[in-house]
């Protein structure tokens, strides 16, 4: 743990703040749980309803779908609903989603399900990190949104677990329809959040905002401060859309999430969280031995995120990055290399493992979490409902780009092709990073909004 995750921890406002960020953040869990059920269960379905490949298709991407199509109407909800009020509707869709799924009488009312609970997914991935910078203090903010994305790692390692174990009787109602029990769980939590003050500022409720921010800070003076800070920089009548009409900073703010976004799915991660029981396939694993190294490639993806969580705040965003998509890099270009030489034997299997847990471990330490932290840092207030949506919309879209286009590539150019490809992004990113990403960790969203909408060069930001 950090020093300042530590040091806030021990106040009765500083734990009332950290326990509201990890109930918004099981906004996580549940669509880790969502993005990793499938992959154990197509098989299942694919048997029952006796469909081609191309159904399975429609039904794992049809979730994708959703959730590209709220993500880009959350900015719209969530200004007008509330952060709160759209993550309790987020979480009414993942229970009604699950339910569905796990009755699913045809093929289509099963894909039709999946779009439900992408609906929820876009709702939830947009609104949750949105709401933590919102209410999370400077000092910590890093962690708090890594927080999010250690969620979304735990959701993914449990469902590859679960659908480990359920994979012996094939039985895929349950290992979709489980997931029902947890989102009332979050719908619970999410009922008990307090609503953001920045939205309160936003819509003139100004001590309602005040009277929040007093329970989650230390200080009452440092809660008006806050407040003043905030309510000063809604002045401007612009706001959202219109302001990306006529602020060339705001653009280049909306560009950077967007950019932000597009790298961290062009790692190549969907490619082993969709495919990891096909990829090892492919080098000669049996079923079992597939099923039970997905689930270690979860459990990797989610120990790594937590060494994340202790060095956002005290690295940096930058340093982190740059290490991380070298290591991806190296891994991806090893995996290439590997899948090149002809027969599996032994040792290339374990190679081609270790070199995927190294690459899923490059991830979870920096893209996973920081992309989805500086993403909701660098938008304006003014225009952060707009900012986001259009990240995390792209997010979804090249998500979507990657997991269906993975196959097909593996057939036009081969498997070791297409690793180095995503090796050769990842390299390029290491300079994306040097150039176009700022550094924000430790400083407040108040001075990263002044610095980005004053049109200062984005590197010389923070220390
Ligand atoms: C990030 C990505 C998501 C990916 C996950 C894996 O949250 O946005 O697409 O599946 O990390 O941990």
């Amino acid at each position: 743990m950090t020093d300042a995750l530590a040091m806030t921890v021990r106040t009765r406002s500083g734990f009332a703040t950290i326990l509201t960020c990890v109930l918004a953040a099981l906004a996580g869990l549940m669509f880790g749980l969502d993005i990793g059920v499938i992959s154990g269960a197509t098989r299942f379905i694919q048997a029952e309803f006796e469909v081609s490949n191309r159904a399975i298709e429609w039904i794992v991407s049809s979730m994708m779908l959703g959730a590209a199509v709220s993500a880009a109407a959350a900015g719209w909800l969530s200004a007008t609903l509330g952060r709160k009020r759209s993550l309790i509707l987020s979480a009414l869709l993942f229970v009604g989603g699950s339910m569905l799924c796990g009755v699913a009488w045809s093929p289509w009312v099963l894909a039709g399900a999946r779009f439900v609970l992408g609906l929820a997914i876009g709702t939830a991935t947009f609104t949750a990190p949105l709401y933590l910078a919102e209410v999370a203090p400077g000092r910590i903010r890093g962690a708090m949104i890594s927080t999010y994305q250690l969620m979304i790692t735990i959701g993914i390692f449990v469902a590859f677990l679960s659908d480990t174990a359920l994979s012996y009787s094939g039985a895929w109602r349950w290992m979709l329809g489980v997931v029902a029990l947890p989102g009332g769980l979050f719908l619970l939590g999410v009922l008990g959040l307090p609503e953001s003050p920045r939205w309160l500022l936003l819509r003139g409720r100004r001590d309602e905002a005040v009277a929040v921010l007093d329970r989650l800070r230390d200080d009452p003076a440092e809660a008006r401060r806050e407040a003043d800070d905030i309510a000063q920089q809604l002045k401007s009548p612009r706001h959202g859309w219109r302001l990306f009409l006529c602020n060339a900073n705001f653009r280049r703010s909306v560009g950077l999430g967007v950019l932000l976004q597009v790298m961290q799915q062009l790692t190549g991660i969907n490619v082993i969280m969709y495919y990891a029981p096909r990829i090892f396939a492919g080098m000669g694993f049996g079923d079992g031995a597939q099923m039970w190294a997905t689930a270690i490639v979860g459990l990797v993806n989610m120990l790594a995120t937590f060494a994340a969580i202790g060095l956002v705040d005290r690295w940096g965003r930058r340093p982190i990055l740059y290490l991380g998509f070298a290591v991806m890099a190296a891994s991806l270009g090893a995996v290439g290399a590997l899948m090149q030489a002809g027969t599996p034997t032994h040792a290339m299997q374990v190679a081609v493992v270790a070199a995927l847990l190294v690459f899923i471990a490059g991830f979870a330490m920096s893209a996973g979490p920081m992309v989805w932290t500086l993403c909701s840092e660098v938008q304006p207030l003014r225009g952060r409902d707009f900012g986001i949506a259009c990240s995390t919309c792209a997010n979804w879209i090249v998500n979507m780009a990657v997991g269906a286009s993975f196959l097909s590539l593996l057939d036009g150019i081969g498997a070791t092709w297409t690793f180095w490809l995503y090796a050769a992004f990842n390299l390029v990113f290491v300079a994306f990073t040097h150039v176009w990403v700022p550094e924000t960790s430790g400083v407040t969203l108040e001075h990263i909004e002044r610095h980005l909408m004053a049109g200062w060069p984005l590197r010389r930001l923070g220390r």
